[in-house]
């Protein structure tokens, strides 16, 4: 049998750093855990223009399309803000996720026990969260048709239309209920089918879907209302599954109730593969943090825990990954933290290296 397959792009800026980060952490669960993965390197973004003229050569595109997951770092940087639109670094990252097909972007929103000081709510409201938010990627108001400037009369008009199929809603549901049913078997739909019919429609694929899932208890939610009980009490919630716009904002909303950007990682996935696989590709929320590069001060974490996601989505490893996750958790308890973890008057950081060093000491 081979070994499964692992595209890495470290990209631009911090990228690199904290890739190099995760590397050790594969190489340890090769060595100490016999789970070996077949590791390929390319190059995305500026990166990649700085030698193709382009930010994602067509052979890389074809890696990441046979690959069983894909891990990249960031893209981007002050010195490719001068590109044309179609070469800049985040038209690579772009043209993997369509290419890809990826419509399905998982993003969790989990507590760390040791960092729920560091939460904008109370400790009790957020300690022991672990929710998951799946945002609808590849449709809706970002994409649909008709939309422009226009002029009308003597005035003019933005116009955006928010449009979904019953097979896009299916397909983003069908996910979410499968991530429903590997956790607590909880999921929450949210839309505006108040005011929207494409939010009736969701509504009621989403019921639809649910008839195969009957395990999962399904509720639904008007958007703004699920915004509020986020904020209020997130621990009602397990899996949440929303449109593109609402995802946009819910994601990033539940992802800051536990803290800093250096510890969010996430997925996206799209249709199944000949070996039943999802197309997948896992990278931090970050980017390439410019006015931190070079210098180690970068949060590895956020790239750490996408590894740790894509060994439980792409490679049916929950275990292992728990053990990774296990593993944050102690070295964060034992009182290390990275400057973005840290207040005016933290004390020392650890550098990009001494994070990644103490989670394969608390590994081992
Ligand atoms: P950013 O996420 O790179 O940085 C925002 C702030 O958070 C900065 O102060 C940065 O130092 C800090 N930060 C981010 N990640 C960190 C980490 N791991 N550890 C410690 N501190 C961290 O967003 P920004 O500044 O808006 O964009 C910088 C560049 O990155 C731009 O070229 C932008 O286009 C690109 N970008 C790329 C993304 C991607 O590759 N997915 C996503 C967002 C931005
Ligand atoms: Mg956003």
């Amino acid at each position: 049998m081979t070994n499964p397959s692992l595209l890495i792009l470290p990209g631009d800026g911090i990228g690199p750093e904290v890739m190099a980060e995760v590397r050790k952490i594969i190489d340890w669960f090769g060595a100490k855990r016999g789970i070996v993965f077949d590791v390929s390197e390319d190059l995305v973004g500026g990166a990649a223009y700085d030698l193709h003229g382009t930010p994602l050569h067509d052979d890389t595109m074809a890696k990441a399309q046979a690959a069983d997951a894909v891990l990249l770092g960031a893209v981007g940087g002050p010195k490719y803000d001068v590109l044309d639109f179609s070469v800049k670094p985040e038209r690579g990252l772009l043209r993997l996720r369509k290419e890809m097909d990826l419509f399905s972007n998982l993003r969790p929103a989990q507590c760390f026990d040791a960092l729920a000081d560091f939460s904008s709510l109370k400790k009790d409201v957020v300690a022991g969260l672990d929710i998951m938010i799946v945002r609808e990627l590849t449709s809706g108001v970002y994409f649909g048709e008709p939309r422009g400037i226009f002029k009308e009369g003597n005035e003019r008009v933005g116009i955006n239309t928010q449009r979904y199929t019953e097979s896009e809603i299916a397909r983003v549901a069908r996910s979410a209920f499968e991530l429903a049913m590997r956790r607590d078997k909880k999921l929450c739909s949210m839309e505006k089918a108040n005011v929207m019919e494409s939010g009736i429609l969701w509504r009621e694929v989403v019921t639809e879907v649910g008839k195969d899932y009957p395990e999962v208890e399904l509720s639904h939610m008007y958007a703004d209302a699920g915004a509020m009980q986020l904020t209020r009490w997130p621990k009602q919630f397990d899996v949440i599954v929303t449109d593109n716009l609402f995802g946009d904002l819910l994601s990033d909303l539940a992802a800051m109730l536990t803290g800093s950007l250096g510890m969010l990682p996430s997925a996206s996935l799209g249709a199944p593969m000949a070996n039943g696989r999802p197309k997948a590709l896992y990278e931090p929320v970050h980017g390439s943090a410019p006015d931190i590069a070079g210098q180690g001060k970068a949060n590895p974490i956020a790239c750490i825990l996408s590894f740790a996601m894509a060994l439980r989505y792409s490679f049916d490893q929950g275990e292992e990954a728990a053990r990774l996750e296990a593993a944050i958790e102690k070295v964060l308890a034992d009182g290390a933290r990275t400057a973005d973890l840290m207040g005016p008057d933290g004390g020392t950081p650890v550098s990009t290296s001494g994070m990644g060093d103490a989670i394969l000491a608390a590994l081992d």
